[in-house]
């Protein structure tokens, strides 16, 4: 080996020895703290596999996306299920299902086609039973405060304070 060679190869194994150090020194000091998915549901199973059969039924997934699923084909810019609960009551709810104009309750920007439609006809029953699991769908407290402070400083350009 040649003095230069040498020289470049100490440097080398320097800069590996420093960074392996320097991750070494991170994994022992920084502890992230990972909070997890923040959505949950307070449901009973029975409740959740009865009402998921009727939003499977409806195929509400065609427009929504819950627990991460929804139609991968046609997108449909139809709110996220998840969480809803904890923006919604399940009296709310109930009444949402049961109007015959849904738009009349939450106002609609989108075309005719790709708005809610009515589910005034179904059975009271089903209409109960969404409405109660929707309205356990819940998200936990620092995930709704987080992405509230998020959308109004991107709807106010300015910092949100609550
Ligand atoms: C054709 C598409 C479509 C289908 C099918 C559909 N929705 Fe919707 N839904 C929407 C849209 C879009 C909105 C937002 C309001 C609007 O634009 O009419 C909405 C709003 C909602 C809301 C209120 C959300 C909020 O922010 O308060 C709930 C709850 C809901 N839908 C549940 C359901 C359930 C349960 C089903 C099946 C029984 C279903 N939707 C089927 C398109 C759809």
């Amino acid at each position: 080996m040649k003095r230069g060679e040498k020289i470049l190869f100490v440097i080398i194994a320097l800069v590996v020895a420093g960074f392996m150090g320097r991750n070494l020194w991170r994994l022992n000091t920084i502890q992230e703290v990972d909070k997890g998915i923040p959505y949950f549901s307070t449901a009973p199973a029975a409740l959740e596999r009865a009402a998921m059969d009727v939003y499977r039924e409806q195929n509400c997934k065609g427009c929504h996306s819950l627990w991460t699923v929804r139609d991968l084909i046609k997108f449909v810019p139809a709110p996220i299920l998840d969480g809803i609960g904890s923006i919604r009551t399940e009296e709310w709810l109930y009444q949402y299902f049961s109007a015959t104009k849904p738009q009349e309750l939450l106002p609609s920007r989108l075309k005719k086609e790709y708005q809610m439609p009515s589910y005034a006809h179904l059975p009271e029953a089903q209409r109960r039973l969404l409405a109660s699991y929707m309205a356990s769908l819940k998200v936990q407290d620092w995930y709704l405060q987080e992405t509230i402070k998020a959308e109004q400083e991107v709807l106010t350009g300015r910092e949100y304070r609550p």
